[in-house]
Parts: structure tokens; C-alpha cells; sequence
């Protein structure tokens, strides 16, 4: 048999007499390493080490506790069947033939060579079990390439599905926010069609209550002392103011109010406010303001700003029938593009006003800005007042949020622009109310009621006016000669806006002053020329304040030379 080398391993257990010898030489014969061991245990040691086949002398299993080889056998991996060739005597007795039945059952992969056997058959023998524990191995390299490339592909697998887990992720959050924005939007085409419906009524109302305080007012000087009648105006002026204040709220809802917006240090108007807000929600309630010295003024108008507070404090009391905290913070806030309250980038003060009182379910929450929505009960509450912020904020470049939890309170956020320059600390200029002298007035406005009222409050303070009802009159009045000190007129005028007029007339005279009576224009950052306004409905001093402005000669020119006649150079 040629020598050639071979890795394999045969174990050899043969404890009786030099059998073990000899078919150690034999198997290096064939080629093969051998190992001998001295007993079953020993065997089993070697088998746990390394082995390719047993070579076996039956009578070194017969009546040993062939369990633990047994357990072994079992224990196999299953491309593992280790060969066992077990070397017989010539006895055939039963006991002998059983006992060989039992190996075959317990060993699994035997085969008996007859002893005395010729060299050649234990070397063949041993060889056909060495190839067949040879396709074991392949068996295992094939399991192994099959098992790595399956964990190769579970590995795929795992990192496909994470990959599609993420984008599957991302796309729920897309969509969450896409459904997030669509509602945003939905609700701001909602206010915004809430808002056009509203403010045009809005609009024509301050004109009728334009007209109606104008007359309670010229009315209000020709009663004479009679108590009874002053009561009645009074009420009646009263009831007229109430509903100026509403129509306000609704035109600062739909931003169409005129804003007189300035630097204001907000810290110091809150603080002032202190005393108002405390009697305003009663001694229930405890009043907390949380506020930096050092937070910087905002662009807004002052006195509407006030108005939103009481606003929201009020309804923060309503919130606490039984009592709670109220508390103001403000503070400086940098907000960068792209963030959920759609601000311009840039610096706001966050002004917010919180309470722990009963909160909104979402349903409430979700309407609590609509105009007219309120839970109040009809005549408690007019649903304006959160409008109203809304809008104030929004029309003042800032952002308004309100959150609300059932049972714990509400917060409300108004985010307002920081201004670009300090708080004018010039006090006011002391303008004179009353003129000693009248002046001429050429007094625009479409609405024949209005114009009317308007030119009795005119009259009645002693000036001589007027009458044209489109810009297109006042123009041929002008062209027919009249030389007035001062032209009146409303800004929302079919054809000729106020402003239009206004434009025409500063080419024909740089010099004539000009008010704009308005109670809608929405001026802002559009007009291409600084006009006095004043907004509708406006009282009698306060008309008289602005003509006083704008006229601080009058006193002394002379009376009488406003009407010539020809034409103007
Ligand atoms: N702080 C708050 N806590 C609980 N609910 C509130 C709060 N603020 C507003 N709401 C709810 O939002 C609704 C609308 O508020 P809004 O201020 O616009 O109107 P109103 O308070 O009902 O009426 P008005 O302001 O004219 O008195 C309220 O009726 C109330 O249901
Ligand atoms: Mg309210």
C-alpha cells in the first residue's frame, strides 16, 4: 500500500495483546495517522478532540457501559457520522450476536471485519470509512458556505429592512406634517374667509356708528341742563361707544384696524397694567408677572397691546371661577426659518399669559380664534376677544398660539417682532385742542350720512365746509376755485380711493393738508406717501385734535379768505 500522507486520524482501541500494534502499523501503511487509546473513556476524549474513524477490537466494548459512547454518537452534528470498523472474534453465539446488533444500533456507522483478516482487508476497510468521513467534510464545507450565505442574506435582509423601516418612517412623518400644515392652512383660509365676510360688515357699521355718534355728540351741547335728556344721550352714547369697541375688536381680528404702532417697552406696559389686571380678575385670583429688565421693546401698538392682555386675562378669570394663578412672562425669543409658527426669521419678545383654570378639550381649542365662537352663553361673552389677539399679532408681523389642556389651564403666546430702534423717550409734543379760528374745509366721502355728520362736527366748531362725495367732485370743486386750508377724506371710495385723491392733490398743491378718515385702510407699508389718519368712528375732539395738528397757524390767519373764486396757481 503506498505511503502517501494523509491528514486523517484514526483512533485505535484494541487493549488485548499487540492487536493495537499491528493495526497501527497497518493504518500507517495506508497512509493514514493513528492514535492508540487504552480504554472506552479515553476513546471518547480523543473522539471529542479529533478523529475520521475507530478502529475497534469488539472485546474492548463487549460488557463495558457503552453510554457515554452511545451519547456521543448522538451528540454528533448532523453532517457528522464518524465510521466505526469494529474487529469481530470468530464467536457466534447468541450472546455475541446481540451484543454486535446492539453496537450497530449504537454506533450507527459500523461495519465488522472478521478477524484473523488479511492486512489488505483492514486497510481497505479503513480506507473506505477515511473516504466516507472525507464526504462528511465536504458535506460540512457545503453546509457552511450555505449557512454563511444565508447569514449573509439574512444580514441583506435585516439591512433592507431597516433601510425600508427609516424611509417608511420618514414618510409617516412627511405625512404627518404635510396633514399637520393642511390643516394649519385649512384653519387660516377659514379665518381668512371668516375675516373678509366680517370685516365688510365690520366696515359698515363703524360708518353708521361714525354718524351716530357725530349727531349724539352735536346733540349732546344743544340739550341744554335738562339731567333727564343728558341721561338719555349718555346712554345712548354710551351704547354707541360699546359698539365702536366691538367693531374694533372685529376689525383687529380681520387686521384691518389702524395700528399706531411704535417701539414699546413691553416689560414697563405690563407692569402698569398690573393694577388694572389684578381689579379685573378679582382677589380670587393671584396676579404673577415673570419679566427681564432687559427684554427689548417691540413694534406695536401700544394701547391695542393693552387691550389684548385685558383680553386674555379676562378670559383666563373666566377659566378660574374659584380661583387660581394668572401668570405673564416675557421673554426673548430668536426664531429661525422654517419653524411652525411661520415667522419671518428674526428676534421676537414672547409674551405669554397662562392660567390653571379648566382648559379647552380639542374641539374647543381648535375654534377658540373664530370670531363670534364662545362658550360663554349669549350676552357673556361675544367670542371676539382671542380674534381679536390673533389678529393684532398677526397684523403686527408676530404670531399668536394658544394650548390648552382639559382640567389644567391654557397658555396663551403672543410672539411679537422686536423693533429695530428704542423706545422714543421724546415726550409728546402739547398740541392745542381748540382753534380760535375756522378754516375751510373740503370734506370727501361717498357716504351722503357720513358726510353729513361729519360736516355738522365741523360746523359746530366753527368751520366753514365743504361738501364733495367722490374724489372725482372734490377735483372739479378744486378746479372751480376753491382755496381750502384743508382737505377731509375717507379712504374706501368707489373709483377714487382717499388715497388716490390725496396723490392727485399733493401734485397740484405740495403744501395742502390732507386727513384721511379711515376706519379700514390697511395702509401699511403701502403707501407711497405719509398721510395724517384718523380712524372712524372718531368723536368730535377728537377731529378737532387733528385738525389742530395739521393747522397750528390757523389761529392767526384771517377769517373769511378761504373762498376765492378762479383758478388756483
Ligand atoms: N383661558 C381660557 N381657558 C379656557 N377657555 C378659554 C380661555 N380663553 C378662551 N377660552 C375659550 O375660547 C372661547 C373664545 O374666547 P374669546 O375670548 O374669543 O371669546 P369669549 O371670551 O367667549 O368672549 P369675550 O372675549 O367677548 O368675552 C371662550 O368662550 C372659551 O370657551
Ligand atoms: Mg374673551
Amino acid at each position: 500500500m503506498a505511503a502517501d500522507v494523509r491528514s486523517a486520524n484514526v483512533l485505535i482501541l484494541a487493549p488485548v495483546g499487540r492487536d493495537a500494534e499491528a493495526c497501527a502499523k497497518l493504518v500507517e501503511q495506508a497512509g493514514l495517522a493513528s492514535r492508540v487509546c487504552v480504554d472506552v473513556s479515553d476513546l471518547i476524549t480523543e473522539l471529542d478532540l479529533d478523529a475520521d474513524l475507530a478502529l475497534i477490537a469488539e472485546e474492548a466494548l463487549y460488557r463495558k457501559a457503552l453510554d457515554p459512547l452511545e451519547a456521543w454518537v448522538i451528540a454528533q452534528p448532523p453532517w457528522s457520522d464518524l465510521p466505526f470498523v469494529v474487529l469481530t472474534n470468530h464467536n457466534a453465539s447468541m450472546r455475541f450476536t446481540r451484543f454486535r446488533r446492539d453496537l450497530v444500533r449504537k454506533l450507527r456507522n459500523v461495519s465488522f471485519l472478521e478477524r484473523p483478516m488479511q492486512a489488505i482487508s483492514l486497510q481497505a476497510a479503513v480506507l473506505t470509512a477515511e473516504r466516507g468521513r472525507s464526504r462528511q467534510y465536504q458535506a460540512r464545507a457545503y453546509l457552511e458556505v450555505q449557512r454563511n450565505a444565508a447569514a449573509e442574506l439574512e444580514r441583506l435582509v435585516a439591512r433592507r429592512t431597516a433601510s425600508l423601516e427609516e424611509a417608511n418612517n420618514r414618510l409617516r412623518t412627511e405625512s404627518e406634517q404635510r396633514e399637520r400644515a393642511q390643516t394649519a392652512l385649512m384653519q387660516a383660509q377659514k379665518i381668512e374667509t371668516m375675516g373678509q365676510l366680517v370685516g365688510g360688515v365690520a366696515h359698515d357699521f363703524n360708518n353708521l356708528l361714525m354718524a351716530v355718534i357725530g349727531n349724539l355728540d352735536l346733540l349732546a351741547k344743544r340739550i341744554g341742563d335738562d339731567p333727564r335728556k343728558a341721561r338719555l344721550l349718555e346712554g345712548a352714547l354710551e351704547g354707541a361707544r360699546r359698539g365702536a369697541t366691538l367693531t374694533q375688536r372685529l376689525l383687529a381680528f380681520v387686521r384691518r384696524q389702524e395700528l399706531q404702532a411704535r417701539p414699546t417697552d413691553v416689560v414697563a406696559l405690563i407692569e402698569d397694567m398690573r393694577g388694572l389686571i389684578s381689579r379685573s380678575v378679582g382677589p380670587l385670583i393671584e396676579v404673577n408677572v415673570i419679566a427681564s429688565r432687559a427684554t427689548p421693546a417691540v413694534n406695536i401698538d401700544p394701547n391695542q397691546l393693552e387691550m389684548a392682555v385685558l383680553n386674555l386675562a379676562v378670559n383666563a378669570r373666566d377659566a378660574m371661577p374659584a380661583g387660581g394663578a394668572l401668570t405673564i412672562a416675557l421673554d426673548h425669543q430668536l426664531v429661525a426659518a422654517g419653524g411652525d409658527l411661520a415667522l419671518a426669521p428674526g428676534a421676537y419678545v414672547r409674551l405669554s399669559v397662562q392660567d390653571n383654570g379648566e382648559g379647552m378639550d380639542s374641539a374647543t381649542l381648535a375654534r377658540a380664534v373664530e370670531p363670534f365662537f364662545s362658550t360663554k352663553g349669549t350676552g357673556r361673552g361675544t367670542g371676539l376677544g382671542l380674534s381679536m389677539v390673533h389678529g393684532l399679532a398677526n397684523q403686527s408681523g408676530g404670531a399668536f398660539r394658544l394650548e390648552s389642556r382639559l382640567d389644567l389651564g391654557t397658555k396663551a403666546e403672543l410672539w411679537l417682532p422686536v423693533a429695530d430702534r428704542a423706545v422714543d423717550t421724546i415726550a409728546q409734543l402739547h398740541i392745542p385742542h381748540t382753534l380760535t379760528s375756522s378754516a375751510t374745509i373740503l370734506l370727501v366721502d361717498d357716504d351722503a350720512l357720513i358726510a353729513a355728520s361729519t360736516a355738522a362736527l365741523l360746523e359746530d366748531l366753527g368751520h366753514r365746509v365743504v361738501e364733495a362725495h367722490s374724489g372725482k367732485e372734490a377735483l372739479a370743486i378744486l378746479e372751480e376755485g376753491l382755496n381750502p386750508d384743508l382737505v377731509v377724506t375717507d379712504y374706501a371710495m368707489p373709483g377714487m380711493t382717499g388715497l388716490d385723491l390725496a396723490l392727485t392733490l399733493r401734485v397740484r398743491d405740495p403744501e395742502l393738508p390732507i386727513l384721511l378718515a379711515t376706519g379700514y385702510a390697511d395702509l401699511h407699508g403701502e403707501s407711497p406717501i405719509e398721510l395724517p389718519r384718523l380712524a372712524k368712528p372718531y368723536t368730535q375732539e377728537q377731529l378737532s385734535l387733528e385738525i389742530a395738528r395739521l393747522l397750528p397757524d390757523r389761529a392767526t390767519r384771517a377769517l373769511g379768505a378761504a373762498f376765492r373764486p378762479g383758478l388756483r396757481t
